[in-house]
Order: C-alpha cells, then sequence, then structure tokens
C-alpha cells in the first residue's frame, strides 16, 4: 500500500504543516510511501521565479530533517515530463465542469479577469501526481478532499473507459483537532501562504522570534487558563500546539497553568524544542547544496522509474504510443 502526498512552496513551512501533516508523514512512514514537493502547484497565481526555487530547496530540506527518509521525497518538478504527459491524458478524461466545480478554483478566481488556465486544470496534474505513483491513500487537510476525489473518478473513468491501469486512490484526514490556528488570528488558520507572519510560526524561526511571537498571541480577554474552544479559540488553540508537541490533552494542560502568561512561555518553550532538531538539521542540509541536490536527484529518478510503467500503459491503452 502507497501513501502519498505533497506540500506546495507557496511559502515557508509552518508550524500547521509540521504537526498537522510532516510530523505524521515522518511517524506513519511505510517502505513505500512518497512525499514531495509540488512546486509546479506553485505557479498558478503570480509567483516570482528564484524565490520559488529557494522555497522549494527548503522544503525539501524540512522533509527530510523531520524525518522522512530521503529516498521517499522529491521535486515535482523533476518529474515534469511524465506528469505533463499524464495530465494530458487525464485532462482528455476530465470535463470543463468537473474541474470548474472545484471550490479552491471558485474561489481563488472569484471576481478576477485574467486567472491563468493552469489555476483551473491544477486538479488534473494534482491526479497525474496520485495515479502516476500508484497511490492507494493520500493524507490531505480537508480543503485538499475535493481534489482527491477528481483523482479517484478519473481513475475510474480511465479504468472503464479504457483499461486497468490505475489504483483508485482515497483521501485520508487528519483526526480532528489537528488544526493549528494563527496566533494574531485565530479565526483563521495558520497558513504558509498568509501575508502577514506575526501570528504564523515557521519551521526555521529563531528560537527567539518564536518566544515573540507567542507572546503576542491573542487570547481572548479571560485570565486563567480553560480548554473552550468554542468560546476562546485563541486560548484553546494555544492548549492544542503545547499537546500536540508534549503529547498530552489540552485540557489537562489548561489545568497546569495558572495564568496565561506563564502558558505562553511554556508552549514557546515546547515549540522551541519540538523544532529545534529539524531546524538545525535543515540548516545544515541547506548549508550543503551539494548534498542536497544528490538526494534531489536520487529521488527524482526513483520516483520516475516507480511511475513510468503507468504513464506508458496508460498512453497505449489511450491509443497514443
Ligand atoms: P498547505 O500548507 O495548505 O499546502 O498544506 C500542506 C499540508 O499541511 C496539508 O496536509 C495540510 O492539511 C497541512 N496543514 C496546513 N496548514 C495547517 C494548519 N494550520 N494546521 C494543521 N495542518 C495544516
Ligand atoms: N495541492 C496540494 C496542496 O496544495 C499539494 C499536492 C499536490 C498534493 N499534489 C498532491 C497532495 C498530490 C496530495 C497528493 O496542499
Amino acid at each position: 500500500m502507497i501513501r502519498f502526498s505533497g506540500i506546495t512552496p507557496s511559502g515557508h513551512a509552518q508550524l500547521g504543516n509540521y504537526l498537522g501533516a510532516i510530523q505524521r508523514w515522518a511517524a506513519e512512514g511505510g517502505e513505500d510511501d512518497l512525499y514531495f514537493v509540488s512546486d509546479l502547484h506553485a505557479m498558478t497565481t503570480t509567483h516570482n521565479p528564484a524565490k520559488l526555487r529557494g522555497l522549494s530547496g527548503e522544503l525539501l530540506a524540512v522533509l527530510i530533517a523531520s524525518g522522512i527518509p530521503p529516498e521517499r521525497v522529491f521535486v515535482q518538478s523533476d518529474l515534469a515530463r511524465q506528469l505533463g504527459a499524464l495530465t494530458w491524458v487525464l485532462e482528455c478524461t476530465c470535463s470543463y465542469g468537473e474541474a470548474a466545480r472545484m471550490i479552491q478554483f471558485k474561489e481563488k478566481s472569484k471576481g478576477r479577469t485574467g486567472s491563468r488556465l493552469s489555476l483551473l486544470t491544477y486538479p488534473v496534474l494534482m491526479a497525474a501526481d496520485i495515479l502516476l505513483q500508484g497511490a492507494a491513500e493520500v493524507p490531505v487537510g480537508e480543503d485538499q478532499r475535493q481534489h482527491v476525489e477528481l483523482a479517484r473518478v478519473l481513475a475510474r473513468r480511465f479504468n472503464n473507459t479504457y483499461g486497468e491501469v490505475f489504483t483508485v486512490p482515497a483521501a485520508v484526514l487528519p483526526p480532528t483537532g489537528a488544526r493549528v490556528r494563527d496566533l494574531a488570528d485565530p479565526a483563521r488558520k495558520m497558513s504558509k501562504s498568509a501575508r502577514d507572519s506575526a501570528g504564523v510560526v515557521s519551521v526555521l524561526d529563531p528560537a527567539e522570534l518564536v518566544r515573540r511571537k507567542f507572546r503576542r498571541a491573542v487570547t481572548d480577554g479571560g485570565s486563567v487558563p480553560e480548554y473552550l474552544p468554542e468560546q476562546r479559540p485563541g486560548l484553546a488553540n494555544l492548549l492544542e500546539i503545547m499537546a500536540a508537541c508534549t503529547g498530552t490533552k489540552p485540557a489537562d494542560v489548561a489545568a497546569e497553568y495558572g495564568s496565561y502568561g506563564a502558558l505562553k512561555d511554556a508552549v514557546a518553550d515546547a515549540v522551541i524544542e519540538t523544532l529545534r532538531p529539524v531546524r538545525e538539521s535543515a540548516t545544515a542540509l541547506l548549508a550543503d547544496p551539494g548534498e542536497l541536490d544528490r538526494v534531489r536527484r536520487a529521488g527524482a529518478v526513483r520516483a520516475s522509474e516507480r511511475g513510468e510503467h503507468r504513464l506508458q500503459s496508460a498512453l497505449r491503452l489511450i491509443g497514443a504510443g
């Protein structure tokens, strides 16, 4: 069984990515699992090429530094030729209506003229990512569930129309509560593409900066810590982060601290300690571009060899090649 997921370099990896996704990927990893930096997905809206290249390298380093074995990671654009070909095949099995119905497309294109065509077709590239590798389980956040569903529909349709090639994938959602909120605006989830970084803790932030961000975290007016996610989402967020870092329960954390100040300092410490090994190891990798490049090239060869036979079969069955 292959588990497979990607992370888009649309910003610096943040605490929510780590606690909600990367850490889990590293812990649950099986022999055949694959994780990748989906850099081709970061071009569907205005982007800066040099910045994108930098963020892709950084994310690759963070994945490895988090404990995902280097032989199970790759960068998407290293498979651009195969993915481009498979995307075309899948676009020929997908209707315009199906693509235009995607919630993310509707939200991101709403009220805009001149949206990139890739914003519409990107879920088909995502289907190609998944189907090329024969993935059975795709761990993603709720916002990506619809895209995995499309991959499922396209896999079935292709198999029924032209012949069995693709594994039909299923989305795997993280347990409820695995959602880290922005420290400055608890109504929003923490996001690497947020415009204002005051409430976003990056995996590579220096310890002092992490501490400052937690000290300034919004905590809804009370004075004694209590775990009330509905009434006090900012405070609940801190308790949940602490619980995730220390393997405890948010309500138990609340009972341990008498003041908001003490709690904030303790959460900052726990996050700094959780991220320290990742930051140190990622920084070391980034300081050794030769090694990072070697890992990247080896990952590309492995992933592309694994997928090639599916692409060839799909082309043959659809009447090409
Ligand atoms: P994204 O940053 O949206 O590309 O998401 C990459 C992965 O990180 C997905 O599996 C998300 O579910 C997860 N993720 C992103 N932000 C958060 C967050 N604030 N809390 C928990 N998980 C998150
Ligand atoms: N689109 C996903 C996101 O923005 C990342 C992604 C790209 C992905 N291709 C994938 C996730 C394939 C799982 C499987 O979060």
